[in-house]
């Protein structure tokens, strides 16, 4: 049984920052994000005898030990399960538009913990998937739903996972401004850690969640599209601000993105409805409507390259592909 499957990458805008259990992938606080259509992995995972370790290829790559870290963490929560000792190999394809390197380590777990667990011959519902993806990254325990997913932080591995909240079935889209002189960048691991460790802001941020989770989930259900935009745009920015703190100080923001956030602020100076929000690197991501992507796109090629904006629209959960569509796709 190996089977590619699929999952997309999601977006917080309620973000997770910080954790409580660096093994575990326990966070500090819920968080909620929006699944994607734009950009997804396809994995399959072969359990083989004559493996002595776990290997793993990306976009066809062999990659080295350190990139198999987190996937070797999935892996042995699947070995454990299953009762067995088998290597395994992975096989992992991104599927991002453009060159815009972006990170896809939640689609990436997400796919993983769902093409390992098939493999092994578990059959395990969406919330054991959850736990599983979260192992390997948190955020990838969202990528498991399609439309909006909450993280319940729970206390322990058992009550640690990601939850359907609503489909997404209307008039919301993301438009992605890429932002290219990225420098090298401080991994979102690494710098949630020193935030946690060093901010002094660090407990404001984790203070005002509790509120900006509740005003969120009311938003979604009222399908209000400026109060989801004003409150993912205020906590993206106060997650920003608590690198600020840090020691070493970090930011994630470049120029190129303070040029991208004051091109969102300009749009709703026009009228229209886009708030942005931003993760562990300078890519700015606007919330708008979907019936609004193309015409905030085209206005905003005034500023940016057509290769720096990437529409996306509500995503699906994780799923199998089945084999003719996986053949037809990859050509192999
Ligand atoms: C800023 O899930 O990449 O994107 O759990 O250490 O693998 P690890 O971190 P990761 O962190 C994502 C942080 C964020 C906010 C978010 O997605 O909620």
């Amino acid at each position: 049984m190996t089977n590619w499957v699929r999952a997309h990458t999601n977006i917080a805008l309620i973000k997770y920052w910080g954790k409580a259990n660096d093994d575990l992938i326990l966070p500090k606080n819920n968080s909620l994000s929006l699944t994607l259509d734009a950009f997804y992995t396809d994995t399959k995972v072969t359990f083989d005898q004559c493996l002595e370790t776990d290997l793993l290829y990306l976009n066809g790559q062999q990659q080295n030990l350190a990139a198999l870290d987190k996937v070797k963490k999935v892996l042995d929560a699947v070995r454990d399960k299953a009762g067995i000792q088998t290597r395994a190999r992975v096989d992992s394809i991104n599927y991002v538009p453009t060159a815009a390197g972006l990170a896809s380590s939640a689609s990436g777990l997400a796919a993983l913990a769902g093409a390992a667990s098939q493999a092994a011959g578990l059959d395990m519902p969406f919330e054991e998937l959850s736990k599983l993806a979260r192992i390997g990254s948190g955020s990838a325990s969202r990528s498991i739903y399609g439309g909006f997913a909450e993280w319940l932080k729970g206390v322990d591995h058992d009550t640690s996972y990601a939850v359907p909240v609503d489909k997404a079935d209307w008039d919301i889209g993301m438009l992605f401004i890429i932002v290219n002189d990225a420098k090298k960048e401080v991994s979102s691991r690494d710098g949630m850690k020193r935030t946690v460790d060093t901010s002094p802001f660090y407990e404001g941020w984790l203070q005002s969640l509790d509120g900006d989770l509740s005003a969120m989930k009311q938003a979604l259900k009222d399908q209000d599209l400026k109060r989801v935009g004003q409150i993912a745009e205020r906590n993206a920015l106060k997650m920003h601000a608590t690198t600020l703190g840090a020691q070493p100080p970090f930011t994630y923001w470049t120029a190129e993105s303070m040029t991208a956030m004051e091109a969102v602020r300009s749009l709703r100076r026009q009228g229209y409805t886009a708030y942005f929000t931003m993760d562990a690197g300078p890519n700015v991501k606007i919330i708008c409507r979907q019936s609004q992507l193309a015409e905030l796109k085209d206005l905003l090629s005034e500023q940016f390259a057509e290769s720096q904006l990437i529409e996306a629209r509500p995503g699906p959960g994780i799923r199998t592909l089945d084999p003719s569509e996986a053949l037809q796709e990859k050509g192999d």
